[in-house]
């Protein structure tokens, strides 16, 4: 039973995708990095990522029992963070610039080095006792134009592979889009849109707060009057690639970040509903809220299996593969039970 209990919380984390999505230099791994509180991400103009990075945030406990929030709290020597790669099993990762090295190697090995991207995804884990379990996707952004040793069918590519990421339906998608450019034209938007039409499991993020044109701003768009999505826009202010260069740290840019919002003439009263942290925190709820009920769900579904197997016999319940093969009818029925509880129907499965 304690095996099968934590192969099903490995399934509880499985359903917690948050997938980020947007176009080329949008903003979404700077978005990501600032979520999870460590530099650790390669950033840019122009194609940086180019295969997709699955993050698996893992909350691990420490002494003071203190509760997960991904902000930015040092490590101390008693409770490192650390990161493992899939490709490099046992090798730990306390430096996170080393981590960020390792990305880019390991993206230049299979995706080459002029500007090509690759769909095989490299994997990474994270253990800290400041994030909250969950895992974070970081895809290549949308682009129309070949580069370098890009295909000359690129953008469909492109857009297949996060189409594939968005599509499962428990997935949050973010939806990255800069406010230096019309929201009519947000790839983030459209892509969320084929996958998600009542908007219900996306999180409008409006990225370059400071770059919009002097005299205009983006207060109709945050306060959810030009695009409706049932859980909002929310305003962040990244560090640009002048701060990148400059090293500036994520604590003085998110130092910067509040204050931005909260001396901007046209945002100071929603000073409270802007920024990364508010970000961070309204993610950390709607997960919270969700998971109550993943959980309620699993154990009725768990029930049920189980009396089923019961009563073929004793034999179904002994060895690996049996196990294995109860996880994958739970797993079954649950994604059925999920998805129609989330659309009222399974009938949108399909798009
Ligand atoms: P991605 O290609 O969507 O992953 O975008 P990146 O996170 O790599 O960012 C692309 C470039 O935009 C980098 O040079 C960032 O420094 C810059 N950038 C991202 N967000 C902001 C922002 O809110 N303000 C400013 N000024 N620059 C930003
Ligand atoms: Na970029
Ligand atoms: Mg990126």
């Amino acid at each position: 039973m304690a095996s099968l209990g934590e192969d099903l919380l490995g399934v509880v984390n499985k359903l917690q995708d948050l997938v980020v999505v947007g176009s080329q230099s949008s903003g979404k791994s700077s978005v990501l990095e600032n979520i999870v509180g460590r530099d650790f991400l390669p950033r840019g103009s122009g194609i940086v990522t180019r295969r997709p990075l699955i993050l698996q945030l893992i909350n691990i406990p420490n002494d003071e029992g203190s509760s997960a929030e991904p902000h930015t709290r040092e490590s101390t020597s008693e409770h490192p963070e650390f990161g493992e790669f899939l490709h490099q099993p046992g090798r730990r990762y306390y430096d996170f610039n080393e981590i960020k090295r390792e990305i880019e190697a390991e993206t230049s090995r299979i995706a080459g080095n002029n500007k090509g991207i690759n769909r095989a995804p490299i994997n990474l884990k994270i253990y800290s006792p400041h994030v909250l379990s969950l895992t974070l996707v970081d895809l290549p952004g949308l682009t129309k134009v070949p580069i370098g040793d890009q295909p000359t069918d690129i953008e469909k590519q492109t857009r297949n592979l996060i189409s594939e990421y968005i599509a499962k339906p428990n997935s949050i998608v973010l939806a990255v889009s800069p406010a230096n450019v019309d929201l009519v034209n947000s790839e983030a938007l459209k892509l969320a849109r084929q996958v998600d039409p009542q908007g219900k499991r996306t999180i409008g993020v409006l990225t370059k707060l400071d770059l919009m044109d002097h005299g205009t701003n983006a207060l109709e768009i945050l306060s959810g009057r030009v695009y409706p999505l049932k859980l909002g826009f929310i305003g962040v202010v990244n560090r640009s690639q002048q701060d990148i260069q400059g090293n500036k740290s994520l604590a003085e840019a998110l130092k910067a970040e509040q204050e931005f919002f909260k001396f901007h003439p046209a945002y100071r009263n929603m000073a409270h509903r802007c920024g990364t942290q508010f970000l961070a925190k309204s993610l950390n709820s709607h997960i919270r809220d969700r998971l109550p009920d993943i959980k309620a769900r699993l154990n009725t579904l768990m029930g049920q299996t189980q009396q089923e197997l019961a009563s073929y016999g004793d034999m179904h319940f002994s060895g690996k593969e049996h196990r294995g093969s109860l996880i994958l009818q739970l797993m079954t029925r649950f994604a059925g039970s999920f998805i129609s509880s989330i659309d009222g129907t399974s009938s949108e499965i399909s798009t």
